[in-house]
């Protein structure tokens, strides 16, 4: 590894010969520049561009709107309003509120009123300015206090809970009240929303879109042009990253280009700008939570009562799915007895948010986290010892959603980070540098992960994927998960290569195609792998099983005879060449292409209850992270972080190496410095990175160790592997935790719960030092 300051050990990294660390199948065009994204095709000719016309107020009605001014521009081609969208005016996943142009009324500032069509995209971005719209104005919710002020709610407050939280909090030696606020996060994408549609016969269209979830999209046109879904077709090549901002949100810029391209006869393009698209776009909840629990002498947690209360914006979107995922989080690693875990969902008039590596599950965990870090501050404990005592155990293994923590590895795994990272040796030396250090205090933490891994909503766990053997004994792979970078295609085309005994070279990835494989879920909830792995595998073996059943009727012997090696086909005692295998197989008229299916056994969830089975495993992991700040500007710097993190057996340990540090960073960036702005008028402030502060290189730990956990997957899953494009995203919950560590040095007698809100930005630092010396 050529990357500065980084460690990578992994014992299953040799072991596994035949699952090797091949780089990601687009690596060489991503660095050569010459990977395709949508906007790099070649343009037709008579291409137009998009721009919408966006609303200006956050909430208002539209009384009036003179479009003349937007026509008149040179280039403009068509201008359309909600009356031009033939069929339902609506681009939304479950709740049929998300308007393609606002009809009436615009609920956030940003949202779209009009679409320009223009021969340029200079010109369609000038034209989408020149509206003219006469608002009369509502009452705008901006925040969780004033939602909850007017009631205004995308959905009923839901409650988990078990046993009586009241009468243990009562009974509790000890008892102690707070909360915090978190702030949500804009998914910065490399590649914005784009999409391309080009009109073909009889009403038909083909779109090019940059989505994790091409059978929605596809559903959505064909809505918004009353056409059938048959008539629309999606394809994906890859997006230029999503991490959630694309399982929904890409849905409108898509249907706007089919609208275009199918009433104007014209291919259409919707680049968005980078600004429009962090206004116009849906971002990762807010949470603002408070918490009461009950505990004994050792930190062990009796009863606990916690409110999770989210800014879902303007419409319903993922919502309820991704505030389910918070509370089915909240308990993170740990036993909760006696519980009650309350979940507000409030609607304001700010863009609607959505889904974010995680799905709420990072905000649940930071909870609960923050409770530990009080609970050890309030007894002078080391915060890891208080950990300890809560994690699950025997007899202490039921999630507070009813769920048996079966497959529980969090106390090895945490027992042996702990002694690798040498975490109670630099705690002491960290003690001892801030007793001398009046300016810079350092903080240590760590902090495990458990993550839940299947939709929650049951029947979207399923997946298709379509094989093809060719008669030269090439192949190609098509499944329902798209690829944004997080490596999907080079595992599953890893998978079909293993039931040939191929090189994985011998198989050609394909888009992902709404007329190849039907009715998929969206690349999300981490499973891509785990579902559409499993899928191909499946189809490939139909397959095999055909090839194998010829072989064994052609040369008269057992199927157990056949045998698919690296060296060829083994038929009784010789070896044939693959490819002679497949045209022999073809002159005998064997069908050599094949669909697979999978749908995930097991789960079962109830969710008027909030009862169930809703993952079939757990991923799991730790940190520890070793932090800085300076108490005079609040300025802070991650020094070194140790990760041993759970991916079950690897199909590929490279690629989740990338992912493993991937999710940290972007982790870390939720957690110190990207911030949110919005002012007293709902309009997004931190709108361009000029003003919006992702993690750079110079921000990344400048010691980072990442070591994959040794063991497989107690359940089933492909190859006994577990899924890991999220779960690692909450270790940087160990950053927040250390952060707070360093913040309490400034007050070591003070032992209160340290109130430091996320994103701890240098002003946050500084704030929670004032209010902790104060203490
Ligand atoms: N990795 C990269 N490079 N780019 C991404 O957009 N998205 C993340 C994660 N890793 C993402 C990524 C999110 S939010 C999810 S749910 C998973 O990848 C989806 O892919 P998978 O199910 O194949 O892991
Ligand atoms: Mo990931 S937030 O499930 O797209």
């Amino acid at each position: 590894m050529a990357r500065r300051g980084a460690t990578y050990r992994c014992a299953t990294w040799r072991r596994s010969v035949h699952k090797p660390s091949l780089p990601h199948d687009s690596a060489a065009l991503h660095v050569a520049g010459t990977a395709r994204y949508v906007d790099d095709l070649p343009e037709p000719g008579d291409l137009l561009h998009l721009a919408f016309g966006q609303g200006s107020e956050a909430h208002a009605r539209i009384v009036a709107m003179d479009l003349d001014a937007v026509r008149a521009v040179p280039g403009v081609v068509a201008v359309y309003t909600a009356a031009d969208i033939p069929g339902e005016n609506d681009v939304s996943p479950l709740a049929d509120d998300d308007r393609l142009l606002a009809d009436g009324v615009v609920t956030y500032v940003g949202q779209p009123v009009f679409l320009v069509a223009a021969t340029s995209r200079e010109a369609a971005r000038r034209a989408a300015r020149m509206g003219r719209i006469d608002y009369e104005p509502l009452p705008a919710l901006l925040t969780i206090d004033a939602a909850r002020a007017a009631g205004s709610q995308i959905e009923p407050v839901q409650r988990m809970a078990r046993g009586d939280a009241d009468a243990a909090l009562g009974a509790a030696a000890h008892r102690l009240a707070g909360g915090f606020a978190m702030g949500g996060q804009d998914h910065f994408y490399l590649e914005g929303q784009v999409a391309l549609a080009t009109p073909g016969e009889q009403g038909q269209v083909h779109v090019l879109s940059s989505t994790q979830h091409p059978s929605e999209v596809q559903h959505l046109i064909a809505q918004v042009l009353d056409v059938s879904s048959a008539d629309v077709t999606v394809e994906v090549r890859r997006m230029g990253g999503a991490f959630g901002g694309k399982e929904t949100q890409a849905a409108a810029f898509a249907a706007a280009a089919a609208l275009v391209a199918t009433t104007t006869g014209r291919p259409a393009k919707f680049r968005c700008d980078r600004d429009d698209d962090m206004v116009m776009t849906g971002k990762r909840h807010d949470f603002a939570v408070k918490w009461d629990v009950g505990f004994d002498d050792a930190g062990r947690i009796g009863g606990l009562r916690l409110t999770l209360s989210s800014r879902c914006g303007a419409t319903v979107d993922l919502s309820p799915g991704i505030n389910d995922r918070a509370m089915f989080h909240s308990d993170n690693c740990y036993f909760l007895p006696d519980v009650e875990i309350v979940s507000e969902r409030w609607r304001t008039n700010t863009v609607s948010a959505t889904a974010f590596r995680g799905f709420g599950g990072p905000q649940g965990m930071l909870a609960i986290e923050r409770v530990m870090d009080a609970i050890a501050a309030h007894l002078g404990l080391d915060p890891l010892d208080v950990r300890v005592a809560n994690l699950y155990g025997p007899g202490r293994d039921v999630t507070p959603y009813g769920m048996t923590v079966a497959d529980n590895i969090a106390p090895d795994l945490i027992a042996r980070l702990r002694a690798d990272a040498r975490y109670d040796e630099r705690r002491a030396a960290i003690d001892a540098f801030n007793a001398d250090s009046p300016v810079l205090k350092r903080g240590i933490a760590l902090t495990p992960v458990k993550f839940g891994i299947s939709f929650t909503v049951t029947h979207l766990n399923q997946a298709g994927a379509l094989v093809h053997l060719y008669a030269d004994g090439s192949i190609q792979v098509n499944h329902g998960g798209t690829e944004m970078g997080q490596g999907l295609y080079v595992k599953v085309a890893q998978v079909v290569a293993d039931v040939f005994a191929l090189p994985v070279e011998a198989i050609r990835i394909t888009a992902t195609r709404t007329d190849k494989v039907p009715n998929t879920s969206a690349t999300a909830a981490s499973s891509g792998a785990d579902l559409n792995g499993m899928a191909a595998h499946n189809a490939a073996v139909t397959i095999r099983e055909r090839v194998t059943a010829f072989l064994a009727r052609t040369y008269g012997c057992d199927e157990g005879a056949v045998a698919f090696t690296p060296a060829g086909v083994v038929v009784g005692g010789e070896t044939i060449p693959f490819g002679t295998v497949a045209r022999k197989a073809h002159l005998g008229r064997v069908s050599l292409s094949a669909t697979g299916f999978y749908a995930t056994p097991h789960i079962l969830y109830d969710r008027a209850a909030h009862k169930g089975r809703p993952f079939y495993y757990f991923a799991y992991g730790a940190a520890v992270s070793e932090v800085v700040i300076d108490t005079l500007t609040g300025e802070q710097r991650v020094l070194a972080v140790d990760i041993l993190h759970d991916v079950g057996r690897s199909l590929n340990p490279a690629i989740d190496l990338g992912q493993i540090e991937g999710a940290f960073v972007q982790g870390q960036g939720w957690l110190t410095t990207e911030e949110l702005v919005f002012d007293d008028a709902g309009r997004l402030l931190t709108h361009s990175p000029a003003t919006y502060k992702i993690p750079t290189a110079s921000d990344r730990p400048a010691r980072l160790t990442i070591a994959l956990w040794d063991g497989g997957n107690v359940e089933p899953t492909i190859n006994r592997s577990k899924a890991v494009g999220e779960p690692p995203f909450m270790l940087a919950l160990s950053v927040f935790s250390a952060l707070s560590a360093a913040v309490a040095a400034t007050n070591p007698a003070a032992r209160a719960p340290v109130p430091l809100d996320a994103p701890a930005t240098p002003e946050a630092i500084l704030r929670a030092i004032g209010a902790y010396r104060a203490a």
